[in-house]
């Protein structure tokens, strides 16, 4: 590994989509690789190791090569059961494009004991909170006895292959995965395998990835090279290709620029298809102006064990949003979802400690980068079933060892690690007037008379029934009620079931219309750009059923929704 290494390729990619930015001005020898095209070096091989390694999650950029450290992620189902491998995808490293025959040839240095992975992506997975789907790709595995290759072809949960062969010597070990004639074959010193591509890299991409078991010793990644076979081609990707992207006078984020307001219009955003796909990151940088991290900053993501903490994904996202001009809204510190099992089976007189802990840890790290925090998510029942009819406080492991003080807690802790920061409580299914309404005011007027440091509230705003709909007069009401209180409000994760494009597109405007009438709402935003990727896919199905909640479709072209988004923005024109 070169003292030097090389500029992130993906930060180049982040800051040239900027519109006019200074934000990224290279600090790394970015002159060392060819400014223009990403050429082919002329013996078409490539030192994947010169790259840029150093946001690999779990990995360690030393002199003789990686170091990988298992974090041990798994998306667990929130009842604490289940558990899916969640292994790092080196997002930000090196990608390679290829074409024809190739091989890959990696090194590695395993301890006894230790499970060496190593992760070749045709296209990166699809990761949510709650599941995560393996689209084309390929894992190699080393054991103490064995060499494993799996295969995932895109079209199934199932692995195409996964075949396992025995290796007498796997501590240093070399090997070579080649891609010729259809198959793929993985050779070592003393054994060979072949399996028919399922058209893995098809894509013309490969990405990285590289995972341990956390309890075992690291393991190193002593070389990684490509070289190109017969008439094939490696390149390293060149992710600065794509033009600046300047946002058109008719985006949504230019046209809410010209409000009164100037109204933050934003988007629930996650790092894995920023990085794979040129058209949603186009439409992030070009529409919005502010930027939620859609899961990156759960806690099951970016605390994976109990001294183990992953920043890798949200500082992406931190990076991009910077880059590209965006706020940065950080979803969330404390949630009865989306925590990592370790802190599901915390004995309650370990979570206060837990929890603070956990708080000034990732605030303190994004302290003077993200805006704004949602601290608590989703502290109320969803039902009504407090002893006044209306929703009581949900039971979950915070709740179960403070009672509601672990909200107080919570807001002290945030302002504590991030003094600047504004704090809001996010709740969903408070738009209407009712029992909902009544205790999220309620909760809310106490934590005011209690000082504690809140600075808003947060309507979710999901619409996901047919027949459900926000009444925007009554919104605005509570907004207003709010401020009474001395707090701010937002719409913080609007999407509309589809039930017809044009009540869809009525429905995302009449909230951004009761959002940009109040001035205390502070920003608008949207829980995701496309159905692409949409967090109400059936994941069931393989590949992914997308949902229909989004403003544009999966296959990027705007619905109704964007024209009457727009539409609202031009009305309320300075
Ligand atoms: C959703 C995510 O978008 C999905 O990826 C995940 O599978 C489930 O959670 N309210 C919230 C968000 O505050 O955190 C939820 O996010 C959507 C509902």
């Amino acid at each position: 590994m070169p003292a030097n290494t090389r500029l992130p390729l993906l930060v180049t990619a982040l800051c040239l989509l900027a519109a006019g930015t200074t934000a990224c001005e290279p600090s790394g020898d970015h002159h060392a690789r060819p400014t223009t095209s990403g050429t082919t070096p002329a013996s078409g091989r490539v030192n994947l190791l010169a790259e840029d390694w150093s946001h690999l999650p779990g990995g360690t950029v030393e002199p003789g090569g990686v170091r990988i450290h298992g974090l041990g992620r798994q998306i667990v189902l929130q009842d604490g059961t289940g558990g899916q491998p969640h292994p790092p995808v080196n997002l930000r490293g090196p990608q390679l494009t290829v074409h024809g025959d190739f091989h890959i040839r990696a090194t590695l240095h395993r301890p006894a004991g230790q499970t060496a992975s190593l992760y070749l992506y045709g296209e990166v997975p699809i990761v949510y909170d709650e599941w995560l789907q393996n689209r084309q790709g390929l894992r190699i595995t080393i054991t103490e006895h064995q060499l494993n290759l799996t295969v995932w072809d895109g079209h199934s949960a199932t692995p195409a292959t996964n075949r396992t062969t025995p290796v007498t010597s796997p501590t240093t070990i070399t090997v070579t995965l080649e891609r010729h004639d259809g198959n793929l074959t993985l050779t070592t010193d003393d054994t060979h395998m072949s399996a028919p591509d399922p058209g893995v890299f098809d894509t013309g991409t490969v990405t990285f990835g590289a995972d341990a078991d956390p309890d075992a010793p690291d393991w190193t990644l002593n070389t990684l090279e490509a070289t190109a076979r017969n008439t094939g081609s490696v390149t390293v990707r060149d992710t600065r290709t794509p033009a600046q992207q300047t946002p058109p006078p008719d985006s949504l984020r230019a046209l809410a620029e010209t409000t009164s307001r100037r109204l933050p219009i934003g988007a629930a955003m996650a790092a894995e298809p920023l990085v794979s796909d040129d058209g949603y990151r186009a439409l992030a940088t070009t529409q919005f102006s502010m930027l939620t991290t859609e899961n990156a900053l759960k806690p099951q993501f970016v605390h994976p064990g109990p001294n183990t903490y992953n920043f890798a994904e949200g500082d992406l996202l931190a990076d991009f949003a910077a880059a590209n001009h965006m706020t940065m809204h950080a979803h969330t510190l404390v949630f009865g979802e989306a925590n990592p099992r370790w802190m599901q089976q915390l004995d309650p007189a370990d979570r206060e400690r837990a929890m603070t802990e956990h708080i000034s840890t990732v605030a303190g790290h994004y302290r003077g980068r993200v805006a704004e925090w949602d601290v608590v998510n989703e502290p109320l029942s969803p039902e009504d079933d407090g002893p006044d009819g209306r929703p009581g406080l949900r039971e979950h492991l915070w709740q179960q060892a403070m009672g509601e003080s672990y909200i107080d807690k919570a807001f002290t802790a945030a302002h504590t690690a991030d003094p600047d920061a504004t704090l809001y409580l996010n709740e969903f299914g408070a738009e209407a007037d009712g029992p909902r309404w009544d205790a999220l005011y309620d909760l809310v007027a106490r934590l005011k008379d209690r000082g504690v440091p809140i600075d808003g509230v947060g309507f979710q705003s999901h619409i996901h029934e047919a027949g459900d709909h926000i009444d925007p007069a009554v919104l605005r009401s509570h907004i207003a009620d709010l401020a009474e209180l001395g707090l701010s409000a937002r719409i913080s994760e609007i999407d509309v079931y589809g039930e017809s494009p044009r009540v869809q597109a009525t429905q995302f405007a009449g909230v951004l219309s009761a959002c940009l009438s109040e001035p205390t709402c502070t920003s608008f935003t949207t829980w995701g750009i496309t159905d692409r990727y949409g967090s109400t896919a059936e994941h069931d199905s393989y590949p992914l059923e997308p949902g229909d909640e989004l403003p544009w479709d999966q296959r990027l072209r705007p619905k109704p929704a964007v024209a009457a988004l727009q539409n609202t923005l031009r009305a309320a024109r300075r």
